[in-house]
């Protein structure tokens, strides 16, 4: 049986960049913070990127929310960071473990996290970017660290026993949360609590099966039924 949604200690974060959904998400006391990243907000239409930031910081005042730098360079990177950061105070700014050349982020995490800066060091798959990231932000401002456990899965790797080790990793850095990032189904949220993982950010559309945590699996089963003879009627099939 699954454990009751109020008992999980891993805080549930939204990840998505659309609007509408964010903020019927932001009524649900049962999610704790938002994520977005470039991709989501390309996918949801965003062309003004300061606005959007902006309109959705005038509502979602009160929830520690990430949005992440898009420069290749880190000069730029920390110019936007410093931007970013300075449109509130729950703002945690997204920094890619690396450039697209490769180069890692470490110095310049080290660097925000220092001068007060909240980072969200995102896209990490490796124990080893763990361990540079939780170095890095040692004495620094709350952070978080975005392990991609969903993209993990989808090599056909188990990320459970990763994100497990991961948790130990960061231990000795109280200012560090890890986040369990991309999940792929609804489960992946009691697995994370299971842990002892912080936090889990997940899309709005595996939000939307929450209502099914602990349902009765003979009545789902039975649903399941009726919803392929419905839909066999529906579509007027003749054998
Ligand atoms: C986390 O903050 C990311 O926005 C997110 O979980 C990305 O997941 P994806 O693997 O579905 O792109």
């Amino acid at each position: 049986m699954a454990r009751p949604l109020a008992d999980l200690r891993v805080k549930i974060f939204a990840d998505g960049a659309d609007r509408d959904g964010m903020l019927a998400l932001y009524r649900n006391p049962l999610i704790a913070g938002f994520t977005t990243n470039p991709t989501l907000m390309r996918k949801a239409g965003i062309a003004d990127y300061r606005t959007f930031a902006k309109e959705i910081l005038g509502e979602i005042t009160d929830r520690p929310i990430s949005f992440e730098v898009f420069s290749d360079e880190f000069e730029e990177m920390e110019r936007q960071a410093m931007e970013i950061a300075s449109w509130g105070d729950k703002v945690y700014v997204k920094i890619p473990v690396s450039n697209t050349r490769e180069e890692v982020s470490y110095p310049l995490v080290r660097r925000l996290s220092h001068v007060g800066v909240k980072v969200n060091v995102t896209a990490l798959m490796l124990l080893e970017q763990v361990r540079e990231v939780g170095a890095a932000v040692q004495g620094g401002a709350s952070c978080c660290v975005s392990v991609f456990a969903g993209r993990i899965a989808d090599t056909g790797r188990d990320p459970v026993p990763l994100m497990a080790a991961a948790v130990e990793l960061l231990r000795p850095y109280p200012n560090a949360e890890l986040i369990w990032a991309s999940p792929r189904e609804l489960l992946n949220i009691f697995q994370a609590d299971a842990i002892g993982c912080h936090i889990i950010t997940v899309t709005h559309d595996v939000l939307k099966k929450l209502s099914l945590v602990g349902k009765d699996l003979g009545k789902y089963s039975l649903e399941t039924v009726k919803m392929f003879y419905e839909d066999a009627r529906a579509a007027g099939f003749r054998l």
